[in-house]
């Protein structure tokens, strides 16, 4: 593998990428360019599209170490139940792949519905305790969803790691645990959540917000980072912690789904204090504001 460093001087920003529909394309495209490129990492970043900062991070983060980089744009059906946002869920490929190239994106796979799920399609993919509690509590199709759809895209790319973000906590958990389970040979790498200046997690779903509601909706954020200290210095116990939290998001004009401090690897909600020896915990959320639907979490943060 060669330097990240090297690979950002390599990187052709502002060239288009190359945009293919087929999984038989893309397989042929990185086939071609491993055999040019003996010993480089090609990496894959997958994305619903709408795409904002939080996801471009990730294209920087996969060429930190890859020599190329597919990002997948891919609004998956089997994710969304009947009464959500999938109708309705921004699609701007033309800005999109526009924004792939100016962070260097080799190759943008966006694929259309009967592609990714070919007629007779019906093999499912569960990872049932993890995906059970929070976001699957009150959305229970969405991680088998998202499993499906991500053991197909890791498969058709067959990049050597795959780039997801910690904004959405449990499904990378999900993620990890699968290919772990699968012997999956991709490596699943966690990123960071990107943030607007007043700390609102970035989000395609930010844009429904009114102005009234994304005056607020930083609140969340605020919240999550006092549980997080609290715990992180041992100052209160988590279930005081979180009562707090949830009074002030709902005081902001919240309805709180739920918001728990957790184990950061098992995801169980935390009953005690977490060890000041480093015990790992993430506190985590879902609140809507509005008809908007946030979701955020943070880990511990020591001051
Ligand atoms: P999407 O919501 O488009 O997010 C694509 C990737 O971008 C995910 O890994 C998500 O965690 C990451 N991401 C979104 N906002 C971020 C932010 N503010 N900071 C850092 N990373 C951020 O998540 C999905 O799509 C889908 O469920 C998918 C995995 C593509 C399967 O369909």
């Amino acid at each position: 593998m060669t330097s990240g460093a090297v690979h950002q001087r390599e990187i052709a920003r502002n060239d288009v990428p190359s945009v293919i529909h087929t999984a038989a394309g893309l397989r042929r495209a990185v086939a071609a360019w491993r055999a040019a490129h003996p010993g480089d990492e090609i990496a894959l970043v997958p994305t619903m599209g709408a795409l904002h900062e939080g996801h471009l991070a990730l294209v920087d983060r996969a060429h930190a170490v890859a020599g190329a980089v597919i990002v997948s744009i891919f609004v998956n059906p089997t994710q969304f139940a009947a009464n959500e946002d999938f109708g309705d869920y921004p699609r701007t490929l033309g800005e999109d792949v526009h924004a792939c190239g100016t962070r260097g994106v080799r190759w943008v796979f966006a694929p259309s519905a009967k592609e990714m799920y070919p007629p007779g399609d019906q093999t499912e993919v569960t990872v049932p305790t993890l995906a059970e509690g929070l976001c699957g509590t009150s959305r229970p199709h969405f991680f088998g969803g998202v499993a499906r759809v991500v053991l197909k895209l890791l498969n058709i790319a067959g990049a050597d790691f795959a780039v997801f973000g910690e904004k959405d906590y449990q499904q990378l958990q999900v993620i990890r645990r699968l290919a772990e389970d699968l012997h999956h040979p991709t490596r699943i790498v966690g990123a960071p959540t990107v943030r607007e200046s007043d700390g609102l997690a970035m989000s395609s779903r930010n844009r429904y917000l009114t102005p009234e509601q994304r005056q607020v909706a930083p609140e969340l954020f605020s919240a999550l980072t006092q549980v997080s200290r609290q715990l992180a210095c041992g100052d209160a116990e988590p279930a005081q912690a979180v009562h707090a939290a949830r009074q002030r998001v709902t005081s902001a004009g919240m309805r709180v789904d739920y918001l728990h401090a957790v184990d950061a690897q098992t995801l169980a909600v935390l009953t005690d204090r977490p060890s000041p020896l480093g015990g790992s915990f993430r506190v985590v959320a879902a609140v809507w504001l509005g008809t908007t639907r946030l979701i955020d979490n943070v880990g511990p943060i020591h001051v």
